[in-house]
């Protein structure tokens, strides 16, 4: 018997991938992954200038990358940014669905404006930005994409219930999108990271008794960074998992264990 052939099925080389989100934080590390494995990335953010940053650093290592405008509220602004990389590219094999907000405050005190603001990124934004890519993936037959949860889509976060009620809704929304993807051979699937310090966490890891509590719960004790979501991202953008649709990758450091 050889069931592998010699086939690397990790191997993600020469993919396209689209990382929104990718100014800052997580997403720019995702970026850099796949850049570095080979993928040619399309690195998306509405903070335009710093995202040409991260494409700049990419490139200046001999990597290939390139920087688009989006503003994952606005269906426009997607489709914009869709054509763009096709017009780079010629195609997307990888969507990782990653620009994300949050905003830390009262349940009793939430605002109309600011429900709007993380919904319309969280939820909206990973509504629409996978539906315009799924239909670009369909025509190609098929492709990968990786939504962004969180704790937050599994347990309460005192002062984040916007978050968390987009961040659950975006695991029922996978689940959906699988079951209708898959006949077009797209997986769908979710990463939810735990605490990994980024600009939307520092201030959590600023201060010292909401930091002892976080790292408290956490059975492997420190904080992720970005290269303990590697190889979970990695896998789920390659042949690897291809028979894993509608799953959550949980990658806590066992705090959901527990
Ligand atoms: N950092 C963590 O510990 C953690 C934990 C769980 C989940 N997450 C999730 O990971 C994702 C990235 O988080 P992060 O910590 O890197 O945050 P971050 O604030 O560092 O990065 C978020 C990025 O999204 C971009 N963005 C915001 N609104 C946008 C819009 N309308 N259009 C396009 N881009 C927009 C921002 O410009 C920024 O570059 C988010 O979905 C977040 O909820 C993070």
């Amino acid at each position: 018997m050889n069931i592998l052939n010699g086939q690397n099925l990790f191997d993600v080389a020469g993919k396209v991938v689209l990382v929104t989100g990718a100014a800052t934080g997580l997403g720019e590390g995702y970026a850099h992954i796949f850049a570095e494995s080979g993928c040619k990335v399309a690195c998306a953010d509405i903070q335009f200038e710093k995202v040409q940053e991260t494409a700049a650093d990419i490139c200046s290592q001999g990597f290939e990358a390139r920087a688009f405008r989006v503003d994952v509220t606005k269906q426009d602004s997607i489709r914009h940014m869709a054509q763009e990389i096709l017009d780079a590219y010629g195609r997307i094999d990888v969507l990782v669905n990653n620009a994300g907000v949050e905003h830390i405050e009262p349940y009793t005190e939430v605002t109309e404006e600011h429900y709007d603001f993380i919904t319309s990124v969280n939820l909206k934004g990973v509504f629409f930005v996978g539906q315009e890519i799924a239909r670009i993936m369909k025509k190609q037959g098929g492709g990968k994409i990786i939504n962004i949860g969180s704790l937050g889509s599994y347990i309460g976060l005192a002062e984040s219930s916007v978050y968390c009620s987009t961040k659950g809704g975006v695991i029922q929304l996978s689940k959906t999108m699988s079951i209708e993807l898959g006949a077009d051979n797209i997986q769908v699937n979710c990463v939810a990271p735990g605490y990994f310090i980024t600009p939307m966490t520092r201030p959590f890891y600023d201060d010292p008794d909401h930091r002892a509590w976080i790292e408290s719960r956490i059975p492997l004790h420190n904080w992720g960074t970005v290269r303990d979501l590697a190889g979970p991202m990695l896998f789920l953008a390659s042949s690897a998992s291809d028979y894993v649709t509608g799953a959550t990758i949980k990658v806590d450091g066992g705090w959901l264990a527990s």
